[in-house]
């Protein structure tokens, strides 16, 4: 480590967080995690996506905490399921001992795939197949100061919602559409608002 000290909270928690898996090139998505007394991680993958191909038993993945909504719109928002796409440049990104994680991060989990399994999962946008995945983080890092985004920042919902408009059909489509609306009309002015605009003209 670099010397600084975690500042990894050690109780069962939710986050949102960049997952970095490495397959053919290296790949970013934006997952939402739960992190248990400081040593296991599980998410949910939705498949098809890359994320759910590269994490297989034993694979090295890392899981950063951020500030960045720019690396959130990079890693949900483009490259999604489309193999040899990467999200994030490589002048963007650390690597080490076979991790890579990005610069940008607040707190950095090492993690590695310990077990795995497939459930079907009924929700408005039909039936999803789900990859669980339950990790063993090695170790963590604390890059810099500041409070990673969480859900209930404005343009991060927008973002979960975005990437849900795809699947979505008919009303939950209109209604994902006028909800998304509503939140940027809420957002402060900013870049990654104008992105995220034209994300929802497409
Ligand atoms: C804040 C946030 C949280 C997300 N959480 C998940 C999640 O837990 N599981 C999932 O499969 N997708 C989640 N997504 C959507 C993925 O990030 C998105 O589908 C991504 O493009 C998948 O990329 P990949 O094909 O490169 O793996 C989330 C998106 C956002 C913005």
């Amino acid at each position: 480590m670099n010397g600084k000290k975690s500042n990894f909270d050690k109780s069962t928690t939710r986050y949102e967080g960049i997952l970095i898996s490495l397959g053919e090139v290296v790949n970013a998505a934006a997952i939402g995690a739960e992190i248990k007394s400081s040593r296991r991680i599980c998410c949910e993958i939705y498949m098809p996506s890359d994320t759910a191909r590269n994490l297989e038993i034993g694979a090295k993945f890392t899981y950063s905490l951020t500030d960045s909504h720019h690396l959130f719109y990079n890693a949900a928002l483009t490259g999604r399921n489309e193999l040899g796409f990467q999200e994030i440049p490589d002048e963007q990104i650390y690597r080490k001992e076979g991790f890579v994680y990005p610069k940008e991060a607040i707190n950095v989990f090492f993690c590695k795939v310990k077990d795995i399994s497939k459930k079907k999962c009924k929700d408005e946008f039909g039936t999803a197949e789900i990859k669980e995945i339950e990790g063993k983080i090695k170790f963590d890092k604390k890059l810099k100061d500041g409070s990673p985004l969480a859900r209930g920042d404005q343009l991060l919902d927008t973002m979960v919602h975005l990437t849900r408009l795809d699947l979505a059909e008919g009303k939950e489509k209109k209604r994902l559409r006028k909800l998304i609306i509503k939140l940027l009309k809420s957002a402060d002015e900013s870049p990654i608002k104008e992105k995220l605009k034209k994300a929802l003209e497409k």
